[in-house]
């Protein structure tokens, strides 16, 4: 089922009440967590050097770091900036393995400035999971993320 994401835009909308973009992320990824039915991780990656992506804030098991952007769906989502809609990652050769029950995946680039500021990673236990919809709805998120937090200017760091 296709969860509500207008509402949950309005949701996070009022969660986000600070700029820091620490308190924001994890907030972020906690709230998709618990209102996006079958994931089993979902965090951010941070371009802290350039072409290599770092663990961020997350919930899910203990995952993969660093990323390098010629590596996996996030390294391709980095390199590309466009998002990596995934239905089955056992078909993508150079898929990334953190967690073995992951099987489709979702990930959405954060663009700030014309610069690659991070990306934000779902990845679900079910084949095809992501539909058109939840891309849209994810990249919603993803915009109100971008909007409410101070990113610009600055790295992660
Ligand atoms: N599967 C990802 C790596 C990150 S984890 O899923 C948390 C990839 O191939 O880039």
């Amino acid at each position: 089922m296709t969860p509500d994401y207008p509402l949950l835009s309005r949701q996070l909308e009022a969660l986000l009440d600070t700029r820091d973009w620490l308190t924001n992320s994890a907030q972020t990824c906690a709230l998709i967590m618990q209102q996006v039915p079958d994931l089993n991780w979902v965090g951010f990656y941070l371009q802290r050097q350039p072409e290599l992506l770092s663990l961020g804030p997350f919930q899910g098991k203990p995952a993969c770091h660093p990323i390098p952007f010629s590596k996996g769906v996030c390294g391709a989502a980095a390199r590309s900036r466009q998002t990596q809609r995934v239905d089955d990652v056992h078909a993508v050769a150079d898929h990334i393995a953190c967690d073995a029950a992951s099987r489709a995946e979702l990930v959405v680039p954060i663009v700030v400035n014309d610069r690659l500021w991070g990306v934000l990673d779902l990845d679900s236990p079910h084949q095809g999971r992501f539909t058109d919809a939840d891309r849209a709805g994810i990249e919603a998120l993803v915009a109100t993320f971008i909007e409410r937090s101070d990113l610009a200017g600055r790295d992660s760091t």
